[in-house]
């Protein structure tokens, strides 16, 4: 048996239908699978690091750090996945000392920061655990750049979210100075390094990992690298952070990772590399997070033990 033939006529007469179903079928096709992390280019520096490997995505997106909703690893995910999130519709609010003050989407954000790229970093925890992640993101250098600080902006203070509704867990931690705060010095935000994280394992951020948008800061412990971020604003003094007020003993502005300054309740020298094995391995700790190279510079006129 021959397949009937369309004839001529008959695709003549159709071909409006034929381009139209061929062309949206093709952009069908195209169409990115996320809202944020679609097309990322791999970046040319930042690739995995010859020693190490990537953490798997079911642990990295399995055992997280958001005490808003959990104050268990574990319990974190299970909570978060019942958030309805929109994240079209998600809001940042750019304020204090700075020319463009405004609210922006996570898109528009994106647009002017050049749109996103991945870069595999290291991740350290002030806990003493390490992974090392594929994130999707964009440098906050180039956002800053577009909107313009005033000369005399010289800090960045970040704000999560802070719906109670939500961050179900908030209301069971009345001693905590909620919403969470994280904040830079201007010379640290604009660091080639810091990124604001869209997606990770190329696709969008995880609820638990603090989607729609987080920061990044892989030279510093993990509490920096704020999640749900709603609101940034350029100060003109240190800002006030979640974890300083809580414990400025244990947690400092900066939280540079350096193995020569213990936590005061644990050692700093080496981490546990996060993975599901029933022994996982451990490996020295690096100053700065091994990236000493590129921020090294900044505190050349501090003294890290005190700062710390
Ligand atoms: N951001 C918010 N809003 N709430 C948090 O509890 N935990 C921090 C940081 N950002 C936290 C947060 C800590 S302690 C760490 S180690 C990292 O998120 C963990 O990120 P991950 O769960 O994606 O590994």
């Amino acid at each position: 048996m021959t397949k009937p033939q369309i004839t001529p006529e008959f695709y003549f007469q159709n071909r409006r239908v034929f381009m139209k179903y061929g062309i949206t079928f093709g952009m069908l096709m195209l169409l990115p699978k996320t809202i944020f992390a679609g097309d990322a280019k791999k970046s040319s520096i930042y690739t995995l690091p010859k020693d190490l490997n990537l953490t798997k995505e079911d642990v990295a997106t399995s055992y997280n750090n958001f005490y808003e909703f959990s104050l268990e690893k574990d319990g974190v995910k299970p909570k978060a996945e019942k958030w309805s999130l929109d994240a079209k519709s998600w809001r940042i609010e750019i304020s204090g000392l700075v020319e463009n003050k405004k609210s922006f989407s996570v898109n528009e954000l994106i647009e002017m920061a050049g749109g996103v790229e991945e870069r595999v970093y290291r991740f350290r925890c002030v806990e003493g655990w390490s992974m090392v992640v594929p994130w999707t993101g964009f440098s906050l250098a180039k956002l800053i750049e577009k909107l313009k600080p005033t000369k005399d902006a010289t800090h960045v203070q970040f704000q999560s979210m802070s719906d109670a509704k939500v961050f179900t867990n908030i209301k069971s931690l009345p001693q905590y100075p909620w919403p969470y705060t994280e904040g830079l010095t201007l010379p640290e935000a604009k660091n080639e390094l810091t990124l604001i994280a869209t997606g990770m394992y190329g696709k969008d951020l995880p609820r638990q990992n603090g989607a729609p948008l987080r920061l990044v800061v892989p030279w510093k412990y993990g509490f920096k690298s704020i999640k749900s971020i709603t609101k940034i604003e350029f100060t003109k003094s240190q800002p006030k952070t979640l974890w300083n007020q809580l414990a400025p003993d244990e947690y400092g502005f900066y939280a540079n990772v350096n193995p020569e300054v213990a936590h005061p309740r644990w050692s700093q020298a080496s981490e546990k590399i996060l993975d599901k094995s029933f022994l996982p391995k451990r490996k020295p700790t690096l100053l700065f997070n091994g990236y000493e190279k590129e921020v090294a510079a900044l505190y050349k006129n501090l003294d890290l033990k005190k700062n710390i």
